[in-house]
């Protein structure tokens, strides 16, 4: 049985239910872009909010992180992995939280307890020593020695604020040297392989701890890290997960893993989280900005190693590479298997497009260095625009010819591109609004007036979670705990169809964010919004305002320029999110 399914298994077996994996694109928090670690997907309920399947979770969750992408290349760096974690929400605490890490790590996977070390909180101003975990951890047979206290590195969040706690994390000694008495975490023959932090505060804004509601543990374990070790190789890239994948592009390039490491390493890489992004839900195509961006700079640097291995590129290597991951994944992904003709339309799509400008590109590139000069961040960002040169290619090629990059001024150039077209599409990632035909214009309204129809019908508690629109249908999730009945249903489309029929207008203004706030408009990812904003607002003096929502729009000027609302489908979506299918149809 391999790791996830014992993991699983182990964590079922003492009265966890199993979730899914959430997307890797997040569909609730636009603080990031991916998902990046197993327990962002559970904020809300680490916050308090009661999940649908109970108090003790676990799961295997698709992470990407791609803050280090240059350093993908090395035995252990990827920028997509999977993270085993089990939570307790407000359930168990540490005792059972550490006696259940240490059974299934000495028990289950076989781990010698003279191989493993840990880490415990040393305490602070403000939060005590651990000695709960400590004590637990003697009690268990670990030695002193072989426990270090920190304090910085024991102390969990997934970024500035938000749900954190001391933390207790577990080592293993990955060398074949003699293993020293004395456990000393900065020694890097010992690799971290799980942590369990003790969810039991929130650190707002102003930096303040205060206590959550309830006591939770988090724990998460990386599947590469930790199956290289059970199989006791050193370069990830060795073990199981990876090697049928090395020996495809090792027979795809004609030529041995051992000497072509990095590259090939790469392409493996990022083609898998390539292929993980385009069958996400949420439909990520190559782009300039955010997600899609990922995604281009992942195909083309890989397109650029299979160039440096002498891969023929217009060869299907790519899709070879993309079919196996599929199918290594599909018993655990099923959108991997739902969406494959996407998948390998992407990456083909993308290819050409590359193929299109990389020859020119390259011979601009050539020109450019002729005279030896460093790259300024001005040319580096024309080589992006003009040529489709990601950053690090830039980077890559400059290296190779000894020469500098400016990378802050390529960012600051960037960033001022990336401003442009956010508030170009502000209503983006509100209406999922790629097009503007006169159609999708409806459906974009119609959203608008399914999500004031639902507050009314279910309760004002729903919240838009997100939507795609396309000029036959509109998709719109919402936070709601419970399947709505065919009467909740019914009423909710005769109040989008009174609304339709009302006449309302459809008002348009432009306000400083915090006025929009302020005045109860609806809004889905405040970050995404430019200082000053659109706000729609719908209504007129009979029914007042029935809906106010933060929008980069278009709408129509008038609600019976919509034929009628019809829903198609309610189902579940995700853990406390519902989505309906709806259509306008004119009869
Ligand atoms: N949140 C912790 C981590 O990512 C444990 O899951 O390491």
């Amino acid at each position: 049985m391999n790791l996830k399914d014992l993991y699983i298994n182990f964590f079922v077996s003492k009265g966890h239910k199993q979730i899914p994996s959430a997307p890797v694109v997040p569909e609730n928090d636009p603080s990031v872009l991916f998902n990046t670690a197993g327990m962002q997907p559970l904020i809300p309920y680490l916050m308090g909010q009661s999940h649908p399947y109970g108090t003790r979770l676990c799961d295997y969750q698709k992470c990407i992180r791609t803050n280090d992408l240059e350093e993908v290349g090395d035995v252990t760096h990827h920028t997509f992995f999977e993270m085993l974690g089990n939570w307790s929400l407000g359930d168990y605490f540490k005792d059972e939280s550490i006696e259940w890490s240490f059974e299934f790590l000495t028990e289950h996977l076989n781990i010698p307890v003279e191989r493993l070390a840990v880490t415990v909180f040393a305490g602070n101003d403000d939060i005590p020593f651990d000695d709960v975990s400590y004590n637990k951890w003697i009690s268990l047979g670990i030695k002193p020695e072989r426990i270090a206290k920190t304090e910085k590195d024991n102390f969990w969040i997934a970024g500035e604020t938000g749900p954190c706690g001391a933390d207790t994390e577990i080592f293993y000694f990955r060398s074949d040297d003699c293993i020293p008495e004395k456990f000393d975490p900065s020694d890097d023959r010992w690799v971290e392989i799980w942590n369990n932090v003790f969810m039991q505060y929130n650190k707002d804004e102003k930096g303040n701890i205060s206590e959550l509601p309830k006591k939770n543990v988090d724990t998460g374990m990386g599947v590469e890290r930790t199956t290289a070790i059970l199989e006791g190789v050193n370069d990830n890239y060795l073990s199981s997960i990876w090697k049928d994948v090395i020996d495809l592009i090792s027979e795809i390039a004609n030529i041995p893993y051992e000497g072509n490491e990095r590259s090939m390493r790469i392409i493996a890489d990022h083609i898998r989280t390539a292929v993980f992004i385009a069958a996400d839900p949420a439909g990520i195509k190559p782009s300039n900005t955010d997600q899609g961006y990922i995604l281009r700079r992942l195909i083309r640097r890989a397109i650029r190693h299979a160039k440096t291995l002498n891969i023929d590129i217009d060869s299907d290597w790519d899709l070879k590479i993309a079919s196996l991951l599929i199918s290594k994944y599909q018993k655990y992904y099923k959108e991997l298997e739902d969406n494959r003709d996407v998948v390998l339309n992407v990456l083909q799509d993308e290819k050409k497009r590359f193929s299109k400008t990389l020859e020119k590109g390259l011979r601009e590139f050539e020109k450019i260095t002729r005279n030896k000069e460093n790259i300024s961040g001005e040319v580096a960002f024309h080589l992006f625009d003009t040529y489709g040169f990601p950053l690090e290619l830039t980077v890559e090629l400059a290296r190779e010819r000894n020469l500098e990059v400016d990378v802050l001024g390529f960012n600051e150039k960037f960033r001022e591109h990336q401003e442009k077209s956010r508030t170009a599409s502000a209503g983006k990632f509100k209406g999922g609004l790629a097009g503007n035909s006169e159609i999708e214009t409806r459906y974009h309204t119609a959203t608008h007036l399914l999500n004031a129809a639902l507050k009314v019908v279910v309760g004002p508690e729903v919240h838009q979670r997100g939507s795609n629109i396309t000029d036959e249908r509109m998709r719109f999730d919402f936070s709601c705990d419970h399947k709505l009945s065919d009467e909740e249903k019914k009423k909710t489309e005769d109040l989008v169809n009174e609304w339709i029929n009302a006449d309302l207008e459809v008002k348009v203004e432009e306000m400083p964010k915090e006025e929009a706030i302020k005045s109860g408009a609806e809004c889905m990812f405040i970050e995404k919004y430019p200082d000053i904003v659109t706000v729609y607002s719908i209504g007129n003096d009979n029914y007042g305002v029935i809906s106010k929502e933060l929008c980069g729009g278009p709408h129509v000027k008038r609600t019976s320029e919509l034929p009628k609302f019809k829903i198609k489908k309610e189902e579940a979506s995700s853990a406390g999110v519902r989505r309906i299918k709806a259509v306008l149809i004119n009869e």
